[in-house]
């Protein structure tokens, strides 16, 4: 008996990915708290990954922010990242280069180290009890914002994550700064407002990066959050790669 053929999402290509200098950007991060990627999505596909804003089956939840004081805005996890073709290229393919960095830092925060890939990751997630999908799309009007904040959704937290700029800032929206807070342990806290233009990437700790002092490695906590957007609309894409409980 013939079996019908699977149907298959089709695959993409992000040729930027290909070129990305991950030894330049693990420098960035180490150096600043925060790697800003080369454009990494052309506009068509920062437009097409816009358009999955609209249709409802593609989301497992909505959030309106201002609902739980996370601040003022809607953001939507996706049920199936692998459903949307450019969301699951972007978190199979950042993520060995991103465990790359990650193990490197696991041993100067005194953590685990993380599998290779994501489908292993993902597995671990799931017998630990984190099933939910956790790349998301954020979009943001006059006005919205995003309060300080983490994204550890369990046990199991995977240090990096990564957060795609999908509008043209000062041509689409005006102000929606990303802006990071880096606690320095017995010194004043330091920010860092960063301004990623269209298809471009900013990787970040989710809880705190090693920092080497005089007597070794310190974990410095980190937060981010957005500046309240002044005009148009600021839609991000978020990538973290651990799943949630
Ligand atoms: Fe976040």
């Amino acid at each position: 008996m013939n079996q019908p053929t699977p149907t298959r999402t089709p695959e993409v290509t992000i040729p930027a990915l290909r070129d990305l200098n991950w030894p330049d950007l693990y420098a960035q991060l180490n150096e600043e708290g925060v790697a800003v990627t080369p454009q990494l999505l052309s506009r068509e596909q920062c437009q097409e990954i816009i358009g999955t804003y609209d249709e409802p089956g593609l989301f497992r939840s909505t959030v309106v922010m201002q609902r739980y004081n996370f601040g003022r805005g809607t953001y939507k996890y996706y049920a199936d990242p692998a459903a949307v073709p450019l969301v699951r290229a972007l978190r199979e393919k950042l993520y060995p280069p991103m465990a790359w960095m990650a193990n490197q830092w696991a041993p100067q925060l005194g953590e685990r180290t993380f599998p290779p890939t994501l489908d292993e990751l993902i597995a671990e997630c799931a017998d630990n009890g984190q099933r939910r999908p956790t790349p998301l799309l954020l979009n943001y009007h006059q006005g919205d914002y995003a309060c300080l904040h983490q994204d550890i959704y369990g046990d199991i937290v995977f240090p990096l994550q990564i957060a795609v700029m999908l509008n043209r800032p000062g041509e689409h929206f005006t102000g929606g700064e990303n802006v990071f807070v880096e606690q320095r342990p017995r010194f004043q806290s330091r920010a860092l407002v960063v301004k990623p233009q269209l298809g471009q990437g900013m990787i970040f700790p989710v809880r705190h990066r090693p920092v080497h002092g005089r007597n070794g490695y310190r974990r410095h906590p980190m937060r981010h959050g957005t500046n309240a957007v002044e005009t148009g609309r600021r839609t991000t894409l978020g990538v973290i790669f651990h799943n949630a409980r």
